[in-house]
């Protein structure tokens, strides 16, 4: 679906508080264990983005209860691990997550299930899923060309397996760690560096025991190592998510890049698995502090405090990519607001998200007037330049879309950001805070509002009339 573009124009300074909706893998995650736990479970600040809807859309075909009593509260209906078959293909929509996690659960169901998406998910690759899972004994066809959706799930009994996962994926970890749920034995997975934790986390706080080994400071490699017995009851418990950091990442470079802004995020998820971006953009230059204040359901929570000032390049690569690699987008565009040269490196993965991210990013700084080389693993972009407003495709890609409406911000006349609706798998709220954030500064400076678009445009209208 097309939706409105943004009309973005050079911003003030931002100076202001905010919060940021639930994150979106933790809400990923609280579904599944919550739908495969034995009671009920009370999920709130869940993200009522596209991509968790289809989780719970998903679950509910599944013959899960999933209530809704207020907006960001869902109530679910533990199975016991026991799912009912199905009616029809499962569209997992636009996310990975869900298609990749999902994969390890229906793996070891009693029957046969199919999980298709739409046409950006029918085109990434399943065969690091259902690679290790056919390992477990799960039955899984791919019914695209290359590897590549709709999976056909024939479920039934797995066998525990040693994984030694080529890339650090937490998609891949958690298929398989939820596979082993089920599974005879031990499974265990070892990974190359440490992808985010949530599902072992999540894990522990249900009461699931798991074994996990992070790599030791002075040891060689990054390796981490993370082991469960099967068939173990998963508790019922009340979660209540917390903000996600990668869409406070937006308001961290909008304001860590502009001097004089200063900025408060509030209730952010600060797991360390996660907080990558806080540790580049200091490298930068940025004026940034956290806190967390508390670690709620196993997952630490606090606060982002940022004064803006000038950044500097960086070289963004090796082992820090996998808790960076959703914030790569808008870490291009500090890039290309600090002084001097970012180079991101071992970043192939981007080619395979949501579109080809590498290529969409140096093609939108470039009409942006940015000088970038493009390489198969990253890019090497020359910042300093000021940017030029430009009319720039979101690939239909949300963090496309986020990250290039902030250098619009700070971009001389106008940016048009196109085909926006794709925003809303992972923050319905990111154009209304824009438009907060914003018109409280014009309103401040007697300035007109910087970001208009048809939908606001037609609500402004609407409440001027009252
Ligand atoms: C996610 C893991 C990451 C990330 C994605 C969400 C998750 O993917 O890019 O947006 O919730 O597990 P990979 O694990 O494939 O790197």
């Amino acid at each position: 679906m097309k939706s409105a573009p943004f009309h973005i124009k050079h911003a003030p300074v931002l100076e202001t508080e905010i919060t940021v909706p639930g994150d979106k893998s933790v809400s990923h995650r609280a579904i599944m264990l919550a739908a495969l736990s034995n009671g009920v479970c009370k999920i709130t600040n869940f993200l009522e983005g596209e991509d968790c809807l289809s989780t719970a859309a998903a679950f509910r075909q599944l013959g899960v209860t999933i209530e809704q009593p207020e907006p960001g509260t869902l109530v679910v209906y533990g199975t016991r691990g026991v799912l009912t078959a199905p009616q029809g293909p499962i569209d997992c929509g636009n996310s990975g997550t869900t298609m990749r996690l999902m994969s390890g659960i229906l793996a070891a169901q009693s029957f046969t299930s199919e999980l298709t998406g739409d046409a950006s998910l029918q085109n990434r690759p399943m065969r690091r899923v259902v690679e290790p899972l056919t390992r477990m004994g799960a039955k899984i066809r791919t019914g695209g060309a290359r590897d590549t959706p709709p999976l056909l799930i024939e479920g039934g009994p797995l066998q525990a397996i040693t994984y030694r996962t080529p890339v650090a994926s937490a998609q891949v970890k958690s298929a398989i760690l939820l596979a082993g749920l089920f599974a005879e034995g031990v499974t265990t997975v070892i990974e190359p560096s440490p992808s985010r934790d949530h599902t072992e986390r999540m894990l522990e706080y249900f009461l699931v025991k798991l074994e996990t080994e992070h790599p030791k400071p002075t040891s060689p490699t990054k390796e981490c190592r993370i082991s469960l017995q099967g068939r173990q009851q998963i508790e019922s418990r009340d979660f209540s998510v917390p903000g996600d950091i990668s869409s406070a990442a937006f308001w961290l470079v909008a304001a860590a890049a502009r001097p004089g802004s200063r900025l408060l995020i509030k209730n952010v998820g600060l797991n360390p698995t996660r907080t990558g971006i806080i540790g580049v953009l200091i490298r930068m230059g940025a004026r940034l502090r956290e806190v967390v204040e508390v670690v709620a359901q196993g997952e630490p929570c606090g606060v982002i405090d940022i004064k803006g000032g000038r950044l500097r390049g960086t070289v963004i690569a090796g082992d820090e990519i996998p808790n960076v690699i959703d914030e790569i987008p808008i870490l291009a565009v500090a890039g290309a607001l600090a002084e001097g040269e970012t180079i991101i490196r071992d970043a192939k993965e981007l080619r395979v998200k949501e579109t080809d991210r590498i290529a969409a990013i140096a093609s939108n700084l470039r009409l942006m007037g940015v000088p970038v080389e493009e390489f198969e693993d990253g890019m090497k972009i020359t910042g300093g330049q000021k940017l030029k407003g430009a009319k720039l495709p979101s690939y239909g890609d949300h963090r496309i879309a986020m990250a290039f409406a902030i250098a619009g911000l700070h971009a001389s006349g106008e940016t048009v950001i196109e085909d926006t609706a794709c925003v809303q798998t992972s923050y319905p709220g990111f154009e209304s805070t824009l438009m907060d954030i914003l018109q409280r500064n014009s309103m401040r400076q007697k300035r007109t509002p910087v970001i208009s678009s048809l939908d606001s445009r037609r609500r402004r209208g609407k409440s001027s009339k009252k």
